[in-house]
């Protein structure tokens, strides 16, 4: 876990642009609060997680789809089914909070913060998928099946190495694909960093919230503390650790 944090902190005093001490306060002072949590997503532009999954899966890459699926945001749908999530809907008048706009305007990517669903692309079974933190997708996100062009043929490679461009970087059209290009993929959508989005559900909005569930580095006592919670969800790049 030291090691985590460590690697995350280091690689964040680099994009911050502090020193390594100083890295983390940069970080936090910078990023941790939403610069404008009211901003409307465009639903439209949701493509889903199975899309992400493409080239996100697996050890040379980072495994960020693993680690999303087993981590508590693919699960945000399932624990509105449990007797704690019962009572506390109970106590505000809702019956079933699975189909709840009140709870899955949180619980879930696909209402997008509002009490109606939002897209069909994504299933509110699905959780919290990767672009609600990272932005909905649609314009970012390289299109595998129009933009990759066969420079290598398919020869003894695999379908999956052959659609995913972290194996054909060295031999193919890299460049042709937009996440190659931070600037450029921020530009067409891509949040990045991601901690701007947390506190858009992380918030005394939630009825679960406890002001004093987290004692920070410094011994405050608040309801969220980036610090210790993205340490639990962190997926970083082999290249970045
Ligand atoms: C066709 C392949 C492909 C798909 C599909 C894809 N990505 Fe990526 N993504 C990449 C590659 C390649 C990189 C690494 C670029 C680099 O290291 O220069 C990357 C990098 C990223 C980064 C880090 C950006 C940065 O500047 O460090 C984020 C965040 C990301 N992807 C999110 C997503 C999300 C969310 C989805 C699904 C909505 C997705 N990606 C779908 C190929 C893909
Ligand atoms: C403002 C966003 C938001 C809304 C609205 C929301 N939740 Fe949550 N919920 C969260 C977050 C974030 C967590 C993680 C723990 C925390 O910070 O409260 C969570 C956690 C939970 C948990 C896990 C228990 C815990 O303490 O970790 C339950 C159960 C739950 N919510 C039920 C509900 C129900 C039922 C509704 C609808 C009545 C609802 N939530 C509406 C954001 C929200
Ligand atoms: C709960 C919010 C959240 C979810 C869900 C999430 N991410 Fe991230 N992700 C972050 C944050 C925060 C970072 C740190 C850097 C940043 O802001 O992008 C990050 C970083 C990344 C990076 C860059 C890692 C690096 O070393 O530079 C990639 C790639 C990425 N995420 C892909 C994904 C994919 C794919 C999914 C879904 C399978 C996903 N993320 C789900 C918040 C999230
Ligand atoms: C779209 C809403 C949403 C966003 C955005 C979001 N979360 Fe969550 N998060 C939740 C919900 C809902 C839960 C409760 C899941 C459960 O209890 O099973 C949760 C649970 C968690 C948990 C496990 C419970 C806990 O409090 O320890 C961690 C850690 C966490 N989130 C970190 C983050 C971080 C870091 C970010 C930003 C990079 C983030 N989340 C962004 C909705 C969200």
């Amino acid at each position: 876990m030291i090691n985590v944090v460590a690697a995350f902190e280091k690689h964040w005093s680099a994009v911050a642009g502090a020193s390594l001490v100083a890295g983390w306060a940069a970080v936090t002072a910078v990023f941790a609060a939403d610069p404008n949590p009211t901003t409307v997503r465009d639903a439209a532009q949701y493509i889903g997680v199975n899309d992400c999954a493409l080239c996100h899966k697996g050890k040379k890459v980072g495994d960020q789809f693993d680690k999303w699926q087993a981590g508590p945001h693919s699960k945000t749908f399932e624990v509105l089914a449990t007797p704690s999530a019962k009572a506390v809907a109970a106590k505000l008048g809702i019956a079933d909070p699975q189909a709840s706009g009140k709870c899955l305007k949180c619980h879930s990517t696909a209402y997008n913060w509002t009490e109606q669903r939002q897209t069909t692309t994504i299933k509110p079974e699905q959780g919290v998928v990767c672009e609600s933190c990272h932005g909905p997708a649609k314009n970012y996100v390289p299109r595998v099946s129009t933009d990759l062009v066969l420079e290598d043929p398919l020869g003894q490679r695999s379908l999956m190495d052959f659609l995913n461009p972290f194996t054909l970087r060295a031999k193919t059209c890299y460049s042709i694909i937009t996440m190659d290009d931070r600037q450029k993929a921020i530009r067409a959508g891509l949040i990045y960093p991601a901690f701007q989005s947390c506190t858009r559900c992380h918030n005394e909005q939630s009825p679960t919230w406890k002001p004093d569930r987290y004692v920070t580095k410094e011994g405050k006592h608040v309801g969220f503390d980036l610090r210790q919670n993205f340490v639990k969800i962190a997926h970083p790049m082999p290249s970045s650790q």
